[in-house]
C-alpha cells in the first residue's frame, strides 16, 4: 500500500482515504463518492479492527460481506482497496498504542473502555500506510470524528479530515452496519433514536437552551419505546464532547443491539 501511494504522490496525484470495517452501505458509499470528487486517487481500507472491540462486544458477529463490498467498490471506481490481515496490522511484538486524552473520556469512551485507543491506533496506521491527503469519516460516529480530528492535529499528520453527513433510511433511522442485527420489530422500534433527535431539534428551534430540559426530551422519547433501553443521552460540544454544547448524542439498546445517533440542534432536522 505504501509503495502504491508513494507512486501516486510521485505522479503529483492527491490521495483520499475512506477507512471502513466493511459491511458497506449507502453511508460508506457517500464517503467514497465525496472522496472521488475531491481527490485524484481513492483508497478504501476494509479492516475489522479487533483492538477497538471490548471483551463481550460483537467482534466475532460483526457483519461481513466481502464479495458484496468488493463489487460495490469496483462499481464506485475506487483506485485501491487496502485489506490488511490482523497479522499485517498487529504483528507479534507490536506494542504501540495511540491514546487521545480528554475527548475520549465520556460517553462512548466510558461505555466502551479501550475503544477509542483501538480506533486512534488503527487510524494512525492507516494514515501512515496510505499517505492520505484527505480522510473521510461519517458524522454518525460523532465522537470518533472528534477523536480523529484531535489526533490528526496533535500528531501533525498533515491529513485533512472531512466529515460527511449521516445517511438515513426514509423513516429516519441512521444507516449502520449494525442495523443488520435488528429483527423486524426491533427495526421498527429503532426509529425512536431519530424521533428523539427530531423532538429535541423542535424544542431548540422554539428557543429551549436548558441542557437538562433538552436531555429530558431525549430521555422521554426513548422511554416511550418499550423495546429501547437508554445507554446515554446528552447535549455536548462537538469538538470536546464536554457540556454545554449543541450536539445531541444518543446511545440506545434495542434488544441486544446497541445503536448510536446524533444531530446538531442548531441545524434543521432532515426529513
Ligand atoms: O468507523 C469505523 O468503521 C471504524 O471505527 C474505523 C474508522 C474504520 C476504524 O476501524
Amino acid at each position: 500500500m505504501r509503495d502504491v501511494a508513494r507512486g501516486w504522490h510521485a505522479d503529483g496525484a492527491s490521495i483520499g482515504l475512506v477507512p471502513t470495517m466493511g459491511a458497506l452501505h449507502a453511508g460508506h458509499m457517500s464517503l467514497v463518492e465525496r472522496a472521488r470528487r475531491e481527490n485524484d486517487r481513492v483508497v478504501v481500507s476494509v479492516f475489522v479492527n479487533p483492538i477497538q472491540f471490548g471483551a463481550g462486544e460483537d467482534l466475532g458477529a460483526y457483519p461481513r460481506s466481502p464479495e458484496r463490498d468488493l463489487s460495490m467498490l469496483r462499481a464506485a471506481g475506487v483506485d485501491a482497496i487496502y485489506k490488511p490481515s490482523v497479522a499485517d496490522m498487529y504483528p507479534a511484538g507490536a506494542s504501540t498504542r495511540v491514546i487521545v486524552h480528554g475527548v475520549t473520556e465520556r460517553l462512548e469512551g466510558a461505555a466502551r473502555p479501550g475503544h477509542f485507543e483501538g480506533v486512534a491506533t488503527v487510524v494512525t496506521k492507516l494514515f501512515a500506510a496510505t499517505s492520505a491527503d484527505r480522510a473521510y469519516f461519517g458524522q454518525k460516529d460523532a465522537q470518533q470524528v472528534a477523536v480523529v480530528m484531535r489526533l490528526a492535529a496533535d500528531l501533525d499528520i498533515g491529513v485533512e479530515i472531512r466529515v460527511c453527513p449521516i445517511v438515513r433510511e426514509a423513516d429516519g433511522l441512521a444507516l449502520s452496519s449494525r442495523n443488520a442485527y435488528l429483527s423486524p420489530s426491533e427495526r421498527r422500534a429503532a426509529v425512536c433514536l431519530s424521533r428523539a433527535l427530531g423532538l429535541a431539534v423542535e424544542a431548540y428551534g422554539r428557543g429551549e437552551r436548558d441542557p437538562g430540559r433538552l436531555r429530558a426530551i431525549l430521555v422521554e422519547a426513548i422511554g416511550a419505546e418499550p423495546l429501547a433501553k437508554l445507554d446515554y443521552a446528552e447535549v455536548v460540544d462537538p469538538a470536546t464532547f464536554s457540556t454545554p454544547g449543541s450536539l445531541a448524542v444518543l446511545a440506545v439498546r434495542i434488544g441486544p443491539t446497541r445503536l448510536i445517533d446524533n444531530h446538531d440542534l442548531k441545524l434543521p432536522y432532515p426529513g
